[in-house]
């Protein structure tokens, strides 16, 4: 989809009717990849992809979602939390222009069973994600929605 009508088009979508293919976590993990991090030290964050039914079972918060990708960064400061966004944005993006549902999660964040995440490393941002019935169409965004003053 053109780029802008993707932005209007994105959605939280929290119902999933089945597992993603390889090919599409490949682009969904490109996508990550092409994101953004404060000093472009990419080195400090990881990406974890979570597929595993018994490890699945353990998240709180992610609507029986058949994969969660967690974004995690050896500190939990306001530089790594925002390029954790930059990713997870990067990757809902890419997820929901290959018509599969996605949305940003924290809630599993704090359930995240111990030798999941890597060593040293902690988790900052994660998305639920999976095949979905849901249709992605630009939606009508209004200008007010996040109030704004523009200082000239
Ligand atoms: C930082 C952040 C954390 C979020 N955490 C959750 C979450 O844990 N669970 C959830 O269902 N949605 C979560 N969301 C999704 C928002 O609730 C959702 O994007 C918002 O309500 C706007 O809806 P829209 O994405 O359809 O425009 C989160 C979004 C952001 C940006």
């Amino acid at each position: 989809m053109e780029t802008f009508e993707m932005i209007k088009s994105r959605k939280a979508v929290r119902q999933y009717t089945g597992q993603i293919s390889d090919e599409q976590l490949n682009n969904i993990l490109l996508a990550a990849n092409a994101g953004s991090v404060g000093l472009g030290k990419f080195e400090d964050y990881r990406l974890t992809v979570i597929q595993k039914p018994e490890v699945l079972s353990k998240l709180t918060g992610i609507y029986d979602a058949p994969t969660v990708i967690v974004v995690s960064s050896t500190n939990n400061g306001l530089m790594e939390g925002n390029s954790a966004g930059t990713i997870v944005h990067n990757m809902e993006l890419a997820a929901e222009n290959q018509g599969l549902g996605a949305n940003y999660n924290m809630a599993c964040l704090g359930s995240i069973p111990e030798n999941v995440i890597p060593d040293g490393f902690k988790p900052l941002f994660a998305m639920t994600l999976g095949q979905t019935t849901e249709t992605f169409t630009p939606r009508n965004i209004s200008l007010s929605k996040i109030a704004t003053n523009i200082v000239k």
